[in-house]
């Protein structure tokens, strides 16, 4: 088991192993001392992990309540939110109880929020179920809801008391859900971590999964540790995300967060290269690898569409926006633009 301890506003511990999740009931009474503790969870992941959860609080003699949302980003909404505060409220949950968000990134944004809202804050454990929960939404504290206007549009910076990152869960997942992930692991190296990329190039999607996921952590830790509230560097977890956000936008989510990352990647990737940030041999490498994991490397969308789109982006702060460039593999920096020079990256990118 690998525990890494995250130092930011609150310090707290995630473990990643295998078969965690029949420890639940100890690991909670080794952080906190809660009367009742509140499961959030969605309709899928409860078929196959609640049982299990519940389980293992009984045998470490803790009350447990749980509330299920449908599966699916259209659950992270204000209506949920109020929904699952008004459950806690019914349930006589008080500030000494606990929140656990079983589930991925959806769950964990959602109850991440409440927990830090219902009763001004109480404590929660993020148990994620998917890669990119294990990688990156479980850890670092921001949670969030979506609303009309815009994905994660209300939210708080709200850090969990311990993540338990139990990769057995990752068995049951999709092609799909594990390959959105994968973009997101790839992000990662291509940002600071050449041998986490050399690994993934040999290994491909069999990965060992212990050492690829606390390469990520640890990565997402010491970015969060140097800027918590998202002013800086935690930009750098952006890479691919502007023009990636921008594809997912303009095709209607029909392009899933994670292929959109891909393309995102490769169209910055190449943008980078035509520029003279880059050298080939990173921009190749870049889109192999991305082709190795079977994502998309493009999409159908014309440069002014996107230029468009992406103009709308919360990252943007007035006539300037920062681009994450990837200058090599594991060396990817901020490069601020004026907001009009997106158009060109984005020409050059497809
Ligand atoms: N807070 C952050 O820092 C942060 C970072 C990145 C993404 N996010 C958010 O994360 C969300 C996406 O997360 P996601 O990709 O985990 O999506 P998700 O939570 O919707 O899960 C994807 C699908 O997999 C199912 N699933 C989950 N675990 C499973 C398992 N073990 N076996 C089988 N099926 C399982 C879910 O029911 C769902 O249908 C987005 O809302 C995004 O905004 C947040």
């Amino acid at each position: 088991m690998k525990k890494i301890t995250v130092n930011a506003s609150k310090k707290y511990d995630i473990l990643i192993a295998d078969n965690l999740l029949e420890n639940t009931g100890d690991l909670i009474l080794g952080v906190a001392k809660p009367q009742t503790v509140a499961i959030i969870t969605d309709d899928i992941v409860d078929g196959l992990y609640s049982k299990t959860v519940e389980n293992s609080l009984e045998k470490s003699n803790l009350k447990h309540i749980k509330y299920v949302i449908k599966s699916g980003e259209e659950s992270k909404n204000g209506n949920n939110f109020l929904k699952i505060c008004e459950f806690l409220a019914e349930n006589q949950i008080t500030r000494s109880d606990l929140i656990i968000a079983l589930g991925g990134g959806v769950v964990g944004d959602l109850a991440g929020f409440v927990a830090s809202a219902y009763l001004r804050g109480i404590d929660f454990i993020q148990i994620p179920t998917t890669l990119l929960s294990c990688v990156d939404s479980s850890v670092g504290g921001k949670t969030a809801i979506d609303i009309e206007s815009g994905k994660n549009l209300v939210g708080a910076f709200y850090q969990p008391r311990l993540v338990i990152c139990d990769y057995s869960t990752l068995n049951t997942l999709s092609d799909e859900v594990f390959s959105q992930g994968c973009a997101e692991v790839i992000k990662y190296a291509v940002i600071g971590n050449t041998e986490l990329f050399s690994h993934l190039q040999k290994n491909k999607k069999d990965f060992d999964r212990e050492y690829v996921i606390s390469e990520c952590v640890k990565m997402k830790r010491d970015i969060v540790q140097r800027d918590e509230f998202d002013k800086g560097d935690r930009q750098l977890l952006n890479l691919g995300h502007t023009i990636g956000h921008a594809v997912e936008l303009k095709s209607n989510f029909e392009i899933a967060h994670g292929e959109a990352v891909a393309i995102g990647l490769c169209m910055i990737a190449n943008a980078s290269y035509k520029k003279g940030l880059c050298f080939e041999q990173t921009k190749n490498d870049i889109i192999n690898i991305i082709k190795d994991f079977d994502l998309p490397v493009s999409a159908s969308f014309s440069a002014d569409e996107l230029y468009k789109t992406a103009l709308n982006d919360k990252k943007r702060t007035g006539d300037t926006i920062k681009l994450i460039i990837p200058y090599s593999i594991g060396d990817s920096r901020l490069l601020k633009i004026k907001t009009d020079e997106i158009l060109s990256f984005i020409e050059e990118g497809i």
